[in-house]
């Protein structure tokens, strides 16, 4: 007998991590919210790990003591199959840090480094922010059109932090340098990477040593003085400390600045808002706007690995002890089942409880200096070069292909040159 009501087969499972999901994931994460929300992918690295994209199990997995950020409940140590991608396979100190340690560690060393690192040493901070932001612009606003990740994206959240750190400036260039071949992912000269990481590390190391003699007014002296219970941070763990800082406060910030702008620009009504309400001197839309661009597309595609320590099911699906987890915060909040219109960016959209800055004990520690930066670096854009505009195709754009961040290689602009 005939079928006369088939049901229609589900649309093929998308290709990840070609070119063209590296362009625009979101739809093959509408396609995994839908048919596979829990779902086992060999990654380009060869490790097989389940991604998790649907808010509801995002947030519960974000949340969840049994899935560890110790990589040595991976069930295939990493550094018995060679290099992986996952951080701290090597155990190098510096790889010791908050995104890869469980309680009580984690609440240890995370409450020690909230004592030095306050709302209000970021509050304080704003003036230096907006001055940067203004040096950068002064640098190329005579030109008439810049690469803003090159010449502003980047360069800003460095400096930002080298000084809220308390690194010099005569050495802060550097810490650009340095910093550039680490984004660059290997992408520099053979052994770059490594030797950047290193310098990064024996420069950190000095430079604690001598704030531990003489400290000032600056993070690595709060660091080293926090105290809780009477107990301090080691050198090691300070130094540590630092670099996930610096680490975890860079790239991110260069990719809500690069993501964030080239979304205002494709959505010009939106950017045409935005502008509006800034000319009246008003905060608020600044505020929501940013938010929402951290739903729409945010820095981090997805959160650090998380190891099963235990059989567990997620979202209805089995995950083995030593299984990798990784969470799609770029999918979860693009779910329709929690935002409406989720692809829709709406700067001043209410009740935008977006995982952009994940969830639970790791929620980010940086959060009110990312905001800060973020807010400043866009709203100054969009004041001092009003009539801001893309200088290539959408199509033409690259987007950096790594796994856990979402960025643009390059963001070229034009803008009327003032003189
Ligand atoms: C727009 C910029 C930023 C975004 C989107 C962002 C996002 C995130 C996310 C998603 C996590 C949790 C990762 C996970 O659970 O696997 C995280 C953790 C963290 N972030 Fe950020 N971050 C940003 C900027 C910053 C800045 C500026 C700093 C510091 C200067 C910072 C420091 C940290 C630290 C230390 C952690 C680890 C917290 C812990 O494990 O307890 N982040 N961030």
């Amino acid at each position: 007998m005939q079928d006369n009501n088939p049901i229609p087969p589900a649309p093929p499972a998308p290709e990840l991590f070609t070119w063209e999901f590296a362009t625009d994931p979101y739809p093959a994460y509408a396609w995994l919210r839908e048919h596979a929300p829990v779902h086992r992918t060999r990654l380009p690295s060869g490790v097989e790990a389940w991604l998790v994209t649907r808010y509801g199990d995002a947030r519960q997995a974000l949340a969840d003591q049994r899935l560890s950020k110790n990589p040595a409940h991976h069930d295939e140590p990493a550094h018995a199959k060679g290099k992986t991608g996952i951080p701290g396979e090597r155990k190098a100190e510096l790889m010791t840090h908050l995104l890869n340690i469980d309680p009580p560690d984690h609440t240890r060393l995370r409450r020690l480094v909230s004592k030095a690192f306050t709302p209000r040493t970021v509050a304080q901070f704003a003036p230096r922010v907006q001055e940067l932001t203004d040096r950068l612009i002064d640098a190329f606003e005579a030109e008439g059109s810049a690469d803003l990740i090159h010449e502003f994206a980047f360069p800003l959240p460095i400096y930002a932090i080298c000084d809220l750190l308390g690194v010099p400036r005569e050495d802060q260039d550097d810490f650009r340098d340095w910093a550039g071949m680490m984004i660059r992912h290997g992408g520099g000269p053979r052994g770059g990477v490594a030797r950047s990481v290193k310098k990064m590390r024996n420069y950190l190391a000095e430079l604690i040593h001598k704030k531990r003699e003489n400290p000032g007014d600056d993070l690595i002296s709060r660091l080293i003085e926090a105290s809780d219970h009477g107990e301090h941070l080691t050198e090691n763990e300070a130094a540590a400390m630092a670099f996930i800082l610096l680490f975890a406060g860079f790239e991110t910030t260069v990719n809500l600045i690069g993501n964030g702008m080239y979304a205002l620009l494709r959505n010009p009504g939106q950017r045409e808002r935005l502008q509006e309400s800034l000319a009246a001197g008003e905060t608020g839309l600044l505020e929501t706007g940013v938010e929402e661009l951290l739903r729409y597309d945010g820095p981090v595609e997805m959160a650090t690995w998380r190891f099963a320590t235990q059989p567990l099911t997620l979202g209805g699906q089995d995950i083995a002890a030593g299984d990798p987890v990784l969470v799609v915060l770029a999918a979860a909040d693009r779910d329709p089942a929690r935002f409406s219109g989720p692809d829709t960016l709406d700067l001043g959209r209410k009740d935008n409880q977006h995982l952009g800055y994940g969830h639970g004990i790791h929620y980010c520690l940086g959060a009110p200096l990312a905001r800060l930066e973020g807010q400043t670096a866009l709203a100054t854009l969009l004041r001092r070069l009003p009539d801001l505009r893309l200088a290539v195709e959408p199509d033409d754009l690259r987007w950096r292909g790594g796994l856990i961040m979402r960025g643009l290689r390059t963001l070229p602009v034009e803008f009327t040159a003032s003189p």
